[in-house]
């Protein structure tokens, strides 16, 4: 599978869930290559920093890459069964050429006005790459960083509204602001190694619905 994670915004969880959905794919056992596309290479480091201080856990090999992706995804998908890539902050030939070549796209984004406006760029980044490809990408938007009060509720009803309006799908499960994802990011890790069992459980659904054969098996609200 290969899978780009994607939003020109920076600061939404792109490295964050990329490195979470490489190590899940990992976890299955089948070679997982993570693609940094983004010039500040957070997630090339994660995964140096990965191997040097967790050499028990899964691992995900890891390449710095820029420009149009496809020859080399097209190359390494020969060997690795899983590609995940990190695109980086902003509209570039990486992240264009990356809706050309993936299965999934995941469109990570905080529930903002401003963020919204970005995945309704995406939406047509997605649109346009659409055009020429045979089959359409698979794009799901999740929320990141969601607050648990009760009253922000309304707001990701109304967010999901205004982009499913768009066309754009999003994941009715949602990843809230918690501390256990900057910790464990620390050295290399994921909350999959972390101690905080809810957010465990909380990344496990949601990439259990973005990773899945068929996602559009969602389980039921
Ligand atoms: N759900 C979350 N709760 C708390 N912190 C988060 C969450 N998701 C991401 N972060 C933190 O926010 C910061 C930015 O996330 P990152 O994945 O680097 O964003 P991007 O790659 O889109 O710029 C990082 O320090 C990360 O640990
Ligand atoms: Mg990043």
């Amino acid at each position: 599978m290969i899978v780009t994670v994607c939003s020109e915004k920076g600061g939404v969880g792109k490295s964050t869930l990329s490195a979470h959905a490489a190590v899940r794919l990992a976890m299955t056992g089948k070679p997982t290559l993570l693609i940094d596309a983004d010039p500040q290479g957070t997630s090339y480091y994660w995964s140096v920093q990965r191997r040097q201080h967790r050499p028990d856990a899964d691992q995900v090999d890891c390449e710095h890459l820029a420009g149009n992706l496809i020859e080399t995804v097209r190359q390494h998908i020969r060997y690795y069964r899983h590609i995940v890539i990190d695109c980086g902050g902003a509209d570039s030939t990486a992240l264009r050429s990356s809706l050309l070549i993936a299965d999934r796209a995941i469109i990570p984004t905080q529930v903002s006005r401003r963020d919204l406006m970005a995945v309704s760029h995406i939406g047509s980044l997605i649109s346009e790459a659409n055009e020429s490809r045979t089959t359409p990408i698979t794009a799901r938007v999740v929320f990141n960083r969601t607050n648990p009060l009760p009253t922000f509720w309304t707001r990701i009803d109304e967010a999901r509204e205004a982009i499913e309006a768009k066309g754009i799908e999003v994941t009715d499960a949602v990843i809230r602001q918690r501390v256990a994802y900057d910790d464990s990011e620390q050295y290399g890790g994921t909350v999959y190694e972390h101690n905080d069992e809810k957010a465990k459980s909380e990344i496990e659904s949601v990439l259990k619905i973005l990773l899945r054969k068929n996602p559009s098996q969602e389980p039921a609200k």
